[in-house]
C-alpha cells in the first residue's frame, strides 16, 4: 500500500515550526507510545539544536505496558527525559513540571554563571498529526491557565500560558510531519490515524490491518468478534460485518462499515493494547544507518 504525505504541508510545518521554535528554551515533544520510533521526525535534532527537551511517549493507555517500560529504559539511556502518559489524564501534570522545573533549574544556573537576569522558561509543544498535542494542552493548562498578551515576535493569535511565575507554554503546538520512506513506518503511522482519511484508503488500510493482527497478535479479532480469523482479508471483514449486523438496504454486506468499525475499534483500544514498534526490533528514535541499510 502507498502512503503519499504532501511535500506542501512539510515545508510549511518546517518554517512554522523554526519560527516558533527560536522563541522557547524547551521543547516538549509528544509521541505515540505504540510507536516510539515512527511516530518521531529525527529532524526534530536539528530544529531545536541547543534547546532542553522531554519526550513523552502518550498514548501509553494504548500500548503494551512491558513494552512501554523497555521503550522508556531505552530512551532514557540516551540521555533523554522521557514520560509515558495518557494526555487526557491531568495526572500528566506533575511528571512533567517536575522535568519542566529541572530545565529550569539548568537554565538557572547557567545564567547566573553568564550575570543575566531570569526570565520565564518557555516551552512548546511538538509532534505529528493526532498524536494528543491539543489534549495535552489542555490537560496540562487547564481552563484555569491565565493566557499572557500578546508578545513581540509571536504570530498573532499565538500565546503563552503562564504555568506558573516561571513556566510558561506556547497555547499552539509545532506540527511536525511524519516520514514516510520506510513504507512499514509509514503503514504503521496510517494505522494509528496520524495520516488524514482523505490521503489513506480506508478499505485498503482495513485489510493490511487484518494482516497485522493475524501475524502480530493472533486471537485478537477472533476475541473481539467472537469470529474465525483465518483467511483472506476480505473474509475476515465479512464476518465482521455479518457478526456485527452490517447491512446494506437490500441486505448485502456493507464492507464500508465492517471496515471503519475495525479501524475505529484498534485506534481506540477496543483489541487490547498493542504496541507496534517494538523496543530492539530496530534501534530506538531513528537510527538513519539502520533505515538506509533497510531500504537497500
Ligand atoms: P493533535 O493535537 O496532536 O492533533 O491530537 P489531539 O490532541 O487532537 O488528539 C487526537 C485524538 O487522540 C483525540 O481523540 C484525543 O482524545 C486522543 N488522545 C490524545 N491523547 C490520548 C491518550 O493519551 N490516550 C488516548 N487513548 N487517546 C488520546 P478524538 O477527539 O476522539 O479524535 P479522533 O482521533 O477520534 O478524531
Amino acid at each position: 500500500m502507498d502512503i503519499q504525505w504532501y511535500p506542501g504541508h512539510m515545508t510549511k510545518a518546517l518554517r512554522k515550526m523554526q519560527e516558533s521554535i527560536r522563541l522557547v528554551d524547551l521543547i516538549i515533544e509528544l509521541a505515540d507510545a505504540r510507536l516510539p520510533k515512527s511516530s518521531r521526525n529525527p529532524q526534530l535534532d536539528q530544529i531545536g539544536q541547543g534547546k532542553s527537551r522531554i519526550l513523552i511517549l502518550n498514548k501509553a493507555d494504548l500500548a503494551d505496558e512491558a513494552e512501554t517500560k523497555k521503550w522508556v529504559d531505552a530512551l532514557q539511556k540516551e540521555g533523554l527525559h522521557v514520560v509515558c502518559a495518557d494526555a487526557r489524564n491531568t495526572k500528566v501534570k506533575e511528571r512533567v513540571r517536575s522535568l519542566m522545573e529541572g530545565a529550569l533549574k539548568e537554565r538557572e544556573e547557567k545564567n547566573k554563571r553568564k550575570g543575566i537576569l531570569n526570565r520565564p522558561l518557555r516551552s512548546m509543544v511538538v509532534g505529528i498529526p493526532n498524536v494528543g498535542k491539543s489534549t495535552f494542552i489542555n490537560a496540562y493548562a487547564g481552563r484555569s491557565a491565565a493566557k499572557t498578551g500578546n508578545t513581540p515576535g509571536v504570530t498573532r493569535g499565538e500565546q503563552w500560558i503562564s504555568l506558573s511565575k516561571s513556566l510558561e507554554l506556547l497555547d499552539t503546538p509545532g506540527l511536525l510531519w511524519p516520514k514516510l520512506e520506510d513504507k512499514r513506518e509509514a503503514l504503521y503511522l496510517a494505522l494509528v490515524g496520524t495520516i488524514r482519511r482523505e490521503v489513506v484508503d480506508n478499505r485498503e488500510l482495513s485489510k493490511e490491518l487484518v494482516l497485522f493482527l493475524q501475524e502480530r497478535f493472533a486471537g485478537r479479532l477472533g476475541e473481539r468478534y467472537g469470529i474465525e480469523e483465518a483467511g483472506t482479508p476480505e473474509e475476515v471483514l465479512e464476518r465482521i460485518a455479518e457478526k456485527k449486523g452490517c447491512l446494506l438496504k437490500g441486505g448485502a454486506l456493507d464492507m464500508e462499515r465492517s471496515a471503519g468499525m475495525l479501524m475505529e475499534d484498534f485506534r481506540k483500544g477496543a483489541l487490547g493494547r498493542m504496541t507496534l514498534e517494538l523496543c530492539g526490533e530496530k534501534g530506538p528514535a531513528g537510527s538513519e544507518k539502520e533505515e538506509h541499510e533497510e531500504d537497500g
